[in-house]
């Protein structure tokens, strides 16, 4: 069981002496930091503030600390090599990077699911508008839990399957290990958009067998601008970077250049070393936790809130009703309400922050014709009493409204 208590500590957000705490839901867009990611970051720019690779001590420390986060992260998703991961700047940036390296040409099929984020949408559509590639659509079932009979209908011929495998949107995570297999069998790759599984959920790419794996640093107490993006090493050699430069070759004429190996013909320019070494500690931080132990805390707050919405009339979740396949989500809209001014009156009132919008699922909410919703995300520092006064003062403010 997780001690929230100690863990809240560890956060200077949540243990302000002065002021009032946020009740933070919003975990899903971005977590919280702990303080040792933040000094970690501190210690490059204070100590050692120089470039990755320069021969003397201060670049030296930095190739070392590069060194020690990319192994960190190496050994947290199980990777076979180091090379195997690249630092990015988010989960976007993972997803393009795939998209115009790999080397898609006009006729390629490449498979989503009907629930991605703009970023595992939006780059495949722009290559089927350049250069022709298709892009076809996995329908989920009613409730949103993923369609496997769907997927098994359109995998033939299919290039390249890139999918969500925790829904930021209702928070069900797709079978990845089952989808992964079927591709195989059908000749085709797979990138996981692993944005909202890694925060919560052990992701080991070599048990998945998964192609490409994409994450974000931000959602899993890491600074913001960090991410990486992972691919077994035989498949990274074989593709074209799209952004290149100082740092990915070993040497240029002005008419010629050899690329360096991976990962470095993959991260060029100049790095966001702070980043990097605090995402390095990020791991550390979250690696200290026994994951089922944040499943079953999630499970209990998205419970107690799941139960109280549905004994409201005119709200609507959004995804399965059974809370255990929601992760730490809940999405909801309230017929008629424009969901921002709900959640700007429940910051005002109570402090509580969540998020409104689309949340960058636009094709889905475009599809089922609902304007906005209201997105609860929680983590492992949240508490029953803050789900308790989020319910309270829901219910405060549909009285209002
Ligand atoms: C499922 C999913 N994919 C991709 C992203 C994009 O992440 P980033 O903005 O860090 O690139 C998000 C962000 O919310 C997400 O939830």
């Amino acid at each position: 069981m997780l001690n929230t208590h100690k863990i809240r500590a560890d956060f200077n957000i949540l243990s302000k002496k002065d002021g009032k705490i946020p009740m933070y839901l919003d975990s899903a867009c971005m977590s919280l930091k702990p303080n040792s990611v933040v000094e970690a970051m501190n210690d490059y720019y204070f100590n050692f503030p120089a470039c990755d690779r320069s021969l003397h001590k201060l670049g030296s420390t930095v190739t070392k600390k590069v060194k020690e986060a990319r192994e960190l992260v190496a050994k947290f998703i199980n990777a076979k090599n180091l090379d195997e991961i690249i630092f990015t700047r988010n989960t976007t940036e993972g997803i393009n990077l795939l998209a115009n390296s790999f080397g898609l040409v006009k006729g390629d099929v490449v498979l989503v699911s009907d629930k991605e984020h703009n970023s595992n949408l939006v780059p495949w559509l722009l290559l089927r508008d350049r250069v022709g590639i298709v892009v076809k659509i996995i329908s989920s079932n009613v409730n949103g839990t993923f369609n496997l009979d769907n997927f098994s209908k359109l995998i033939s011929g299919v290039k390249l399957v890139s999918i969500v495998h925790t829904s930021n949107l209702d928070g069900v995570t797709n079978p990845a290990k089952e989808i992964i297999e079927i591709a195989h069998q059908n000749n085709a790759l797979v990138c996981l958009d692993a944005a909202q599984s890694i925060p919560h959920r052990k992701i080991d790419v070599q048990d998945l067998d998964v192609d490409f794996l994409a994450f974000s640093g931000h959602k899993m107490f890491g600074p913001t601008g960090t991410g990486v993006f992972y691919g077994k090493s035989k498949l990274l050699e074989k593709l074209s970077p799209f952004l290149v430069g100082g740092d990915t070759v070993e040497f240029s004429t002005y008419d010629s250049y050899k690329m360096l190996p991976v990962p470095e013909k993959f991260e060029a320019g100049l790095q966001n070393y702070a980043g990097i070494i605090g995402l390095g500690e990020a791991v550390k931080y979250l690696s200290q936790f026994d994951f089922e132990d944040i499943v079953e805390h999630e499970l209990k707050l998205n419970s107690y809130i799941t139960t109280e919405l549905k004994k409201i009339s005119g709200i609507n979740i959004i995804g399965p009703e059974d809370p255990k396949l929601r992760s730490g989500i809940v999405n909801f809209y309230i017929e008629g309400t424009d969901m921002h001014k709900f959640v700007i009156m429940l910051d005002e009132m109570a402090n509580i922050e969540i998020r409104s919008g689309q949340h960058c699922v636009h094709s889905w909410f475009a599809d089922k014709k609902i304007y906005n919703s209201a997105r609860v995300s929680l983590y492992l520092y949240n508490t029953i009493e803050e789900a308790e006064a989020f319910i309270t003062n829901l219910k405060k403010i549909i009285e209002i409204l």
